[in-house]
Protein backbone atom coordinates (compact mmCIF):
# COMPACT_ATOMS: atom_id res chain seq x y z
CA UNK A 1 0.00 0.00 0.00
CA UNK A 2 1.60 3.24 -0.98
CA UNK A 3 2.08 5.62 2.15
CA UNK A 4 1.02 9.70 1.27
CA UNK A 5 3.61 10.43 3.47
CA UNK A 6 6.33 9.03 1.15
CA UNK A 7 4.84 9.80 -1.76
CA UNK A 8 5.18 13.78 -0.54
CA UNK A 9 8.72 13.18 0.05
CA UNK A 10 9.30 12.69 -3.28
CA UNK A 11 6.97 15.19 -4.48
CA UNK A 12 4.08 13.35 -6.11
CA UNK A 13 0.61 14.88 -5.68
CA UNK A 14 -1.48 13.23 -3.02
CA UNK A 15 -5.08 13.65 -1.70
CA UNK A 16 -3.92 16.05 0.77
CA UNK A 17 -0.57 17.49 2.60
CA UNK A 18 0.38 14.71 5.16
CA UNK A 19 1.20 16.21 8.79
CA UNK A 20 3.50 15.00 11.38
CA UNK A 21 5.39 16.79 14.64
CA UNK A 22 9.02 17.22 15.90
CA UNK A 23 9.43 15.38 19.14
CA UNK A 24 5.34 14.20 18.83
CA UNK A 25 6.37 11.43 21.02
CA UNK A 26 6.95 12.48 24.35
CA UNK A 27 6.06 14.07 27.95
CA UNK A 28 2.50 15.94 26.60
CA UNK A 29 1.47 12.64 26.24
CA UNK A 30 -0.27 11.20 29.22
CA UNK A 31 -0.01 7.94 27.47
CA UNK A 32 4.14 8.90 27.40
CA UNK A 33 4.69 9.53 30.92
CA UNK A 34 2.97 5.93 31.82
CA UNK A 35 5.14 4.23 29.76
CA UNK A 36 8.19 5.93 30.78
CA UNK A 37 7.35 5.89 34.21
CA UNK A 38 7.16 1.95 33.77
CA UNK A 39 10.55 2.01 32.27
CA UNK A 40 12.22 3.38 35.40
CA UNK A 41 14.56 6.46 33.47
CA UNK A 42 14.29 7.98 29.98
CA UNK A 43 17.22 6.06 28.65
CA UNK A 44 15.81 2.95 30.08
CA UNK A 45 13.05 3.42 27.96
CA UNK A 46 15.26 4.39 24.75
CA UNK A 47 17.10 0.80 25.65
CA UNK A 48 13.82 -1.56 26.02
CA UNK A 49 12.52 -2.20 22.36
CA UNK A 50 8.56 -3.28 23.41
CA UNK A 51 8.02 -0.27 25.19
CA UNK A 52 10.27 2.12 23.13
CA UNK A 53 7.67 0.66 19.66
CA UNK A 54 4.77 1.27 22.14
CA UNK A 55 5.45 5.50 22.40
CA UNK A 56 6.28 5.33 19.02
CA UNK A 57 3.10 3.98 17.98
CA UNK A 58 0.83 6.61 20.43
CA UNK A 59 0.95 9.50 17.95
CA UNK A 60 -0.23 7.72 15.44
CA UNK A 61 -3.75 6.48 17.32
CA UNK A 62 -4.11 9.40 19.61
CA UNK A 63 -3.14 12.60 17.17
CA UNK A 64 -3.69 10.90 14.04
CA UNK A 65 -0.61 11.93 12.15
CA UNK A 66 0.07 10.72 9.20
CA UNK A 67 4.23 9.64 10.19
CA UNK A 68 5.36 7.37 13.59
CA UNK A 69 8.71 8.66 14.27
CA UNK A 70 11.08 6.19 15.83
CA UNK A 71 11.19 6.79 19.61
CA UNK A 72 14.77 7.38 20.68
CA UNK A 73 17.80 9.86 20.96
CA UNK A 74 20.06 11.60 19.02
CA UNK A 75 22.61 11.06 22.24
CA UNK A 76 22.28 7.37 21.68
CA UNK A 77 24.76 7.43 19.30
CA UNK A 78 27.95 8.35 21.31
CA UNK A 79 26.94 6.75 24.39
CA UNK A 80 27.79 3.34 22.36
CA UNK A 81 30.73 5.66 21.19
CA UNK A 82 31.77 4.36 24.48
CA UNK A 83 31.00 8.22 26.38
CA UNK A 84 29.04 7.72 29.32
CA UNK A 85 25.49 9.19 28.51
CA UNK A 86 23.22 10.28 31.41
CA UNK A 87 19.67 12.50 31.84
CA UNK A 88 19.65 14.65 34.56
CA UNK A 89 16.65 15.44 36.20
CA UNK A 90 15.67 19.16 35.45
CA UNK A 91 18.82 19.46 33.50
CA UNK A 92 18.99 17.79 30.17
CA UNK A 93 21.75 15.36 29.27
CA UNK A 94 25.07 14.93 30.84
CA UNK A 95 28.32 13.19 29.40
CA UNK A 96 31.06 13.03 32.13
CA UNK A 97 33.51 12.53 29.88
CA UNK A 98 33.83 15.00 27.40
CA UNK A 99 36.00 15.06 23.74
CA UNK A 100 38.61 17.57 24.35
CA UNK A 101 42.29 16.07 23.27
CA UNK A 102 43.09 13.77 20.52
CA UNK A 103 43.44 11.08 22.98
CA UNK A 104 40.09 11.61 24.46
CA UNK A 105 38.82 10.83 20.64
CA UNK A 106 41.40 7.95 20.23
CA UNK A 107 39.56 5.92 23.42
CA UNK A 108 36.36 5.82 21.59
CA UNK A 109 34.73 3.26 19.67
CA UNK A 110 34.34 3.86 15.93
CA UNK A 111 32.79 2.76 12.56
CA UNK A 112 30.64 0.07 11.94
CA UNK A 113 31.17 -1.39 15.29
CA UNK A 114 29.30 1.46 16.91
CA UNK A 115 26.61 1.03 14.73
CA UNK A 116 26.52 -2.61 14.96
CA UNK A 117 25.77 -2.27 18.98
CA UNK A 118 22.73 -0.08 18.67
CA UNK A 119 20.94 -3.67 18.22
CA UNK A 120 17.94 -1.85 20.40
CA UNK A 121 16.77 0.33 18.30
CA UNK A 122 16.85 -1.42 15.51
CA UNK A 123 14.68 -4.05 17.46
CA UNK A 124 12.39 -1.21 18.26
CA UNK A 125 12.06 -0.33 14.38
CA UNK A 126 11.18 -3.97 13.48
CA UNK A 127 8.68 -4.16 16.21
CA UNK A 128 6.96 -0.88 14.92
CA UNK A 129 6.79 -1.85 11.27
CA UNK A 130 5.03 -5.15 12.38
CA UNK A 131 2.15 -3.38 14.23
CA UNK A 132 2.15 0.30 12.24
CA UNK A 133 -0.85 0.53 9.82
CA UNK A 134 0.19 -0.08 6.09
CA UNK A 135 -0.24 3.17 4.96
CA UNK A 136 1.36 5.29 7.81
CA UNK A 137 5.25 5.78 7.44
CA UNK A 138 8.00 5.11 10.07
CA UNK A 139 10.40 8.09 10.02
CA UNK A 140 14.04 7.12 11.18
CA UNK A 141 16.71 9.56 12.46
CA UNK A 142 20.42 10.73 13.69
CA UNK A 143 21.95 13.68 15.06
CA UNK A 144 23.98 15.88 12.59
CA UNK A 145 27.62 15.49 13.46
CA UNK A 146 28.04 19.15 14.33
CA UNK A 147 25.11 18.85 17.17
CA UNK A 148 26.58 15.29 18.53
CA UNK A 149 29.38 16.85 18.75
CA UNK A 150 28.65 19.77 20.16
CA UNK A 151 27.13 17.59 23.21
CA UNK A 152 30.30 15.60 23.10
CA UNK A 153 32.68 18.13 23.25
CA UNK A 154 30.96 20.23 25.87
CA UNK A 155 29.65 17.47 27.99
CA UNK A 156 26.25 18.87 27.96
CA UNK A 157 23.52 21.62 26.83
CA UNK A 158 25.32 24.92 25.83
CA UNK A 159 24.02 28.31 25.26
CA UNK A 160 27.36 29.67 24.25
CA UNK A 161 29.23 26.50 22.73
CA UNK A 162 32.22 28.32 24.04
CA UNK A 163 34.14 24.76 24.54
CA UNK A 164 33.18 24.01 20.60
CA UNK A 165 33.89 27.38 19.55
CA UNK A 166 37.33 27.53 21.19
CA UNK A 167 38.27 24.37 19.55
CA UNK A 168 37.09 25.34 15.88
CA UNK A 169 39.06 28.31 15.77
CA UNK A 170 41.94 27.28 17.71
CA UNK A 171 41.92 23.52 16.88
CA UNK A 172 39.93 22.89 13.85
CA UNK A 173 41.61 19.59 12.78
CA UNK A 174 40.76 18.27 15.74
CA UNK A 175 37.14 19.31 15.89
CA UNK A 176 37.07 18.25 11.89
CA UNK A 177 38.36 14.40 13.21
CA UNK A 178 35.80 14.47 15.78
CA UNK A 179 32.81 15.30 12.74
CA UNK A 180 35.16 13.20 10.33
CA UNK A 181 34.72 9.68 13.26
CA UNK A 182 30.99 11.07 13.99
CA UNK A 183 29.60 10.63 10.43
CA UNK A 184 31.32 7.37 9.54
CA UNK A 185 29.14 5.77 12.37
CA UNK A 186 26.02 7.83 11.45
CA UNK A 187 26.41 6.62 8.14
CA UNK A 188 26.19 3.13 9.20
CA UNK A 189 23.57 3.85 11.69
CA UNK A 190 21.11 4.90 9.27
CA UNK A 191 21.61 2.50 6.88
CA UNK A 192 21.08 -0.06 9.43
CA UNK A 193 17.24 1.88 9.91
CA UNK A 194 16.64 1.87 6.70
CA UNK A 195 17.47 -1.93 6.74
CA UNK A 196 15.74 -2.74 9.83
CA UNK A 197 12.70 -1.23 7.96
CA UNK A 198 12.34 2.95 8.50
CA UNK A 199 10.75 4.43 5.64
CA UNK A 200 12.20 7.52 5.49
CA UNK A 201 14.98 9.59 7.41
CA UNK A 202 15.47 12.83 9.02
CA UNK A 203 19.06 14.63 10.04
CA UNK A 204 18.17 16.84 12.69
CA UNK A 205 20.79 19.73 12.82
CA UNK A 206 19.35 21.16 15.86
CA UNK A 207 22.40 23.69 16.86
CA UNK A 208 23.12 24.66 13.14
CA UNK A 209 22.55 28.39 14.59
CA UNK A 210 25.38 28.39 16.85
CA UNK A 211 27.78 28.45 14.11
CA UNK A 212 29.05 32.09 12.01
CA UNK A 213 27.56 31.72 8.28
CA UNK A 214 31.03 31.54 6.47
CA UNK A 215 32.02 28.43 8.77
CA UNK A 216 28.30 26.13 8.65
CA UNK A 217 29.33 24.81 5.35
CA UNK A 218 32.84 23.75 6.56
CA UNK A 219 32.20 22.50 9.98
CA UNK A 220 28.18 20.90 9.36
CA UNK A 221 26.42 20.85 6.07
CA UNK A 222 29.20 19.12 4.41
CA UNK A 223 29.17 16.49 6.94
CA UNK A 224 25.35 15.87 6.13
CA UNK A 225 26.04 15.68 2.40
CA UNK A 226 28.53 13.06 3.36
CA UNK A 227 25.18 11.01 5.07
CA UNK A 228 22.93 11.63 2.24
CA UNK A 229 25.45 10.94 -0.24
CA UNK A 230 26.43 7.41 1.31
CA UNK A 231 22.29 6.73 2.11
CA UNK A 232 20.98 7.86 -1.86
CA UNK A 233 23.89 5.94 -3.30
CA UNK A 234 22.78 2.31 -2.32
CA UNK A 235 19.03 3.47 -0.85
CA UNK A 236 18.10 6.32 -3.69
CA UNK A 237 14.36 5.85 -2.73
CA UNK A 238 14.30 6.18 0.54
CA UNK A 239 13.58 10.03 1.10
CA UNK A 240 15.96 12.09 3.37
CA UNK A 241 14.51 15.06 5.38
CA UNK A 242 17.21 18.03 6.58
CA UNK A 243 16.37 19.99 9.73
CA UNK A 244 19.39 22.45 9.71
CA UNK A 245 17.47 24.69 12.53
CA UNK A 246 17.91 28.21 11.92
CA UNK A 247 19.73 29.04 9.08
CA UNK A 248 17.02 31.65 7.82
CA UNK A 249 20.79 33.48 6.37
CA UNK A 250 21.75 30.62 3.63
CA UNK A 251 18.03 29.97 2.86
CA UNK A 252 17.91 33.56 1.77
CA UNK A 253 20.78 33.11 -0.70
CA UNK A 254 19.73 30.25 -2.11
CA UNK A 255 22.76 28.54 -0.52
CA UNK A 256 21.83 25.24 0.13
CA UNK A 257 22.76 22.30 -1.79
CA UNK A 258 22.80 18.57 -1.47
CA UNK A 259 21.49 15.14 -2.56
CA UNK A 260 18.37 15.34 -0.13
CA UNK A 261 14.76 15.31 -1.12
CA UNK A 262 12.92 17.02 1.58
CA UNK A 263 14.35 20.37 3.45
CA UNK A 264 12.78 21.17 7.15
CA UNK A 265 12.31 25.29 7.52
CA UNK A 266 13.03 25.96 11.01
CA UNK A 267 10.11 28.47 12.28
CA UNK A 268 12.28 31.51 11.81
CA UNK A 269 12.14 31.32 8.23
CA UNK A 270 9.37 32.64 6.49
CA UNK A 271 8.21 29.72 4.41
CA UNK A 272 7.15 32.23 1.43
CA UNK A 273 10.85 32.58 1.07
CA UNK A 274 11.84 29.35 1.82
CA UNK A 275 9.30 28.59 -1.57
CA UNK A 276 11.09 30.87 -3.44
CA UNK A 277 14.42 30.30 -2.67
CA UNK A 278 14.57 26.56 -2.02
CA UNK A 279 10.80 25.23 -3.74
CA UNK A 280 11.97 23.90 -7.17
CA UNK A 281 14.59 21.43 -6.10
CA UNK A 282 13.23 20.65 -2.47
CA UNK A 283 9.89 19.48 -0.77
CA UNK A 284 9.57 21.96 2.11
CA UNK A 285 8.63 20.56 5.55
CA UNK A 286 7.12 22.72 8.36
CA UNK A 287 7.13 25.27 10.00
CA UNK A 288 4.33 26.43 12.60
CA UNK A 289 6.06 28.22 15.32
CA UNK A 290 5.12 25.48 18.29
CA UNK A 291 4.17 28.18 21.07
CA UNK A 292 0.92 28.63 18.67
CA UNK A 293 0.09 25.35 19.88
CA UNK A 294 -1.07 26.81 22.90
CA UNK A 295 -4.08 28.60 21.22
CA UNK A 296 -6.01 27.05 18.38
CA UNK A 297 -7.11 29.88 17.23
CA UNK A 298 -3.14 30.77 16.52
CA UNK A 299 -2.74 27.76 14.94
CA UNK A 300 -5.60 27.81 12.53
CA UNK A 301 -4.18 30.86 11.20
CA UNK A 302 -0.67 29.66 10.23
CA UNK A 303 -1.96 26.24 9.42
CA UNK A 304 -4.17 28.45 6.80
CA UNK A 305 -1.61 30.42 5.53
CA UNK A 306 1.00 27.98 5.18
CA UNK A 307 -1.83 25.88 2.90
CA UNK A 308 -2.44 29.01 1.08
CA UNK A 309 1.45 29.63 0.39
CA UNK A 310 1.99 26.03 -0.54
CA UNK A 311 -0.87 25.22 -1.92
CA UNK A 312 0.85 23.66 -5.12
CA UNK A 313 1.38 20.95 -3.17
CA UNK A 314 5.66 19.78 -2.75
CA UNK A 315 5.18 21.00 1.44
CA UNK A 316 4.90 18.82 3.85
CA UNK A 317 3.32 19.85 7.40
CA UNK A 318 4.86 20.35 10.69
CA UNK A 319 6.04 22.35 13.30
CA UNK A 320 9.28 24.57 12.88
CA UNK A 321 11.03 22.70 15.96
CA UNK A 322 9.64 20.08 18.75
CA UNK A 323 6.57 20.10 20.70
CA UNK A 324 6.67 21.82 24.09
CA UNK A 325 5.36 19.44 26.94
CA UNK A 326 2.79 21.42 28.26
CA UNK A 327 0.44 21.86 25.23
CA UNK A 328 -2.51 20.32 25.65
CA UNK A 329 -3.14 16.86 23.72
CA UNK A 330 -6.22 18.55 22.16
CA UNK A 331 -4.59 21.50 20.58
CA UNK A 332 -2.12 19.00 19.31
CA UNK A 333 -5.07 16.87 17.43
CA UNK A 334 -6.16 20.17 16.03
CA UNK A 335 -3.68 21.29 14.46
CA UNK A 336 -3.15 17.84 12.78
CA UNK A 337 -6.83 18.12 11.73
CA UNK A 338 -6.85 21.76 10.49
CA UNK A 339 -3.68 20.41 8.15
CA UNK A 340 -5.67 17.93 6.70
CA UNK A 341 -8.70 20.12 6.54
CA UNK A 342 -6.78 23.44 4.88
CA UNK A 343 -4.62 21.56 2.13
CA UNK A 344 -7.62 18.60 0.90
CA UNK A 345 -7.51 18.50 -2.88
CA UNK A 346 -10.78 17.65 -4.29
O1 LIG B 1 8.88 12.14 18.92
C1 LIG B 1 10.07 12.29 18.58
O2 LIG B 1 10.49 13.32 18.01
C2 LIG B 1 11.01 11.12 18.76
C3 LIG B 1 11.89 11.14 19.85
C4 LIG B 1 13.05 12.11 19.98
C5 LIG B 1 13.57 12.40 21.25
N1 LIG B 1 14.72 13.11 21.09
C6 LIG B 1 12.99 11.97 22.51
C7 LIG B 1 13.32 12.70 23.75
C8 LIG B 1 13.87 12.74 19.05
C9 LIG B 1 13.72 12.82 17.54
C10 LIG B 1 14.93 13.37 19.77
C11 LIG B 1 16.04 14.07 19.12
C12 LIG B 1 16.89 14.95 19.93
N2 LIG B 1 17.44 14.70 21.17
C13 LIG B 1 17.41 16.18 19.47
C14 LIG B 1 17.16 16.78 18.12
C15 LIG B 1 15.76 17.25 17.98
C16 LIG B 1 15.45 18.61 18.55
O3 LIG B 1 14.45 18.71 19.26
O4 LIG B 1 16.17 19.56 18.23
C17 LIG B 1 18.23 16.70 20.50
C18 LIG B 1 18.97 18.02 20.47
C19 LIG B 1 18.25 15.74 21.56
C20 LIG B 1 19.01 15.79 22.82
C21 LIG B 1 18.10 15.79 23.99
N3 LIG B 1 17.36 14.70 24.41
C22 LIG B 1 17.81 16.85 24.87
C23 LIG B 1 18.39 18.25 24.75
C24 LIG B 1 16.90 16.37 25.83
C25 LIG B 1 16.37 17.07 27.04
C26 LIG B 1 15.18 17.87 26.65
C27 LIG B 1 14.43 18.40 27.85
O5 LIG B 1 13.57 19.24 27.55
O6 LIG B 1 14.67 17.99 28.98
C28 LIG B 1 16.59 15.04 25.49
C29 LIG B 1 15.65 14.14 26.19
C30 LIG B 1 14.48 13.67 25.40
N4 LIG B 1 14.57 13.12 24.15
C31 LIG B 1 13.13 13.63 25.83
C32 LIG B 1 12.39 13.01 24.81
C33 LIG B 1 10.92 12.65 24.82
C34 LIG B 1 12.62 14.08 27.18
C35 LIG B 1 13.00 13.02 28.17
C36 LIG B 1 11.94 12.71 29.18
O7 LIG B 1 11.01 11.94 28.88
O8 LIG B 1 12.10 13.24 30.28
Amino acid sequence: MSKIFVDACLGKETPYTPVWMMRQAGRYLPEYMRVREEAGSFLELCHDPKKAAEVTLQPVDIIGVDAAILFSDILVVPDEMGMDLSFVKGEGPKFSDPIRTQEDLDRLVKGKEVADRLTYVYDTIKIVREELRDDIALIGFCGAPWTLATYMIEGQGTKTYNICKKMMYSNPELLHNILHEVTQVVKYYMEQQIVSGVDVVQIFDSWAAAIEPSKYDEFSWRYMVEIADYLKSKYPDTPIIMFPKGISAFVERGWVYGNFDVFGVDWGTPMALAKEKLGDRYVLQGNMEPCRLYSKEATTECVESLAETMRDGRHIFNLGHGILPDVPVENAIHFVNECKRASKRS
